[in-house]
């Protein structure tokens, strides 16, 4: 089993819509996925349970840390949903060392259940987000074009508590980062500056797909997708032409990532070389 993190400080970038779209993209290329939603928040679940496409376990996520927790359903795509019990957890910080072996443990419990497992986190870089990250194999960061964003990939990298250099130094040196998503790209002047200006300071970052120059993995701003994720649909079998034509422009995004992560690319990726430096 390989895990993938989706992980921003900042809030509202997308995260829970890319960790959605991903699960129904592996389980319909016939991946085992267990989706774990530590956002208490429940942006993850709520699409996902909506959908009807997975398995929800009967215990919510806050267990995968505390406890050890019951065996989960015998299906091909499982939910772990999130509840406000995970806001409790980085309240406890004398248990966080045990909070953080606790899910490793689990994680590996389950290694042969599943190929994949996604995990979808909340915005605050606190206990949660360190044990996901000091587990996984992958990280994968949605940004928005934003300058306050821009600002915040050094963040990503340097936090002093939950920047990728330091997980990978203290607590977990097989973490690979994937790399930056731009996310709700417009084709705005604006916006159109800003993705230049991303690709020039962090071309070793950024998701390459194909072989083209400049061609690498984002997400334009939909509304379909926005409504894929209040109804639980998923989004290639929406009936409008609408959600359909956004599939296809955001299909080879994602596509690359799932291949990065089920090891159909086994080569580090650059992004990971950069984190590293
Ligand atoms: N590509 C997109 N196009 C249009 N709307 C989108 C897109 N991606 C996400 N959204 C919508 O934007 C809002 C924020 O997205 P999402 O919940 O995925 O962000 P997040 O990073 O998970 O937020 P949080 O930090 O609060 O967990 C949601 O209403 C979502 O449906
Ligand atoms: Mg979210």
């Amino acid at each position: 089993m390989k895990t993938l993190v989706l992980c921003n400080q900042k809030g509202g970038v997308g995260k829970s819509a890319v960790a959605t779209l991903l699960v129904h993209l592996l389980a319909h290329r016939g991946r085992r996925v267990l989706a774990i939603d530590l956002d208490h928040q429940g942006n993850f679940s709520k699409p996902l349970r909506l959908s009807g496409r997975a398995a929800v376990s009967a215990i919510a996520s806050d267990a995968l840390l505390t406890d050890r927790p019951p065996p989960l359903p015998d299906k091909p795509c499982v939910l772990v949903p999130g509840d406000r019990a995970l806001l409790g957890l980085e309240r406890q910080p004398a248990l966080h060392t045990p909070f953080a072996r606790n899910f490793r443990s689990f994680l590996g419990a389950v290694e042969g259940a599943f190929d994949v497992c996604v995990i979808d986190t909340n915005p605050n870089p606190d206990i949660r987000v360190i044990a996901a990250l000091a587990s996984a194999d992958f990280v994968l960061s949605p940004m928005q074009l934003n300058q306050e964003a821009m600002d915040g990939v050094s963040g990503l990298l340097n936090h002093e508590r939950v920047g990728l250099r330091k997980i990978k130094a203290v607590l977990n040196p097989k973490l690979a980062l994937i790399g930056l998503l731009p996310t709700m790209v417009e084709p705005t002047p604006f916006q159109k500056a800003n993705f230049v200006q991303v690709v020039q300071q962090y071309h070793p970052l950024m998701i390459r797909i194909g072989d083209g120059p400049g061609t690498f993995a984002s997400i334009p701003r939909r509304s379909c997708i926005a409504e894929a994720q209040a109804e639980g649909a998923v989004l290639w079998e929406m009936k409008k032409t609408a959600a359909r034509d956004a599939w296809r422009e955001i299909e080879p995004s994602l596509t690359r990532i799932a291949d990065i992560v089920t090891g159909a690319t086994i080569h580090r990726t650059e992004a990971d070389h950069a984190a590293s430096a």
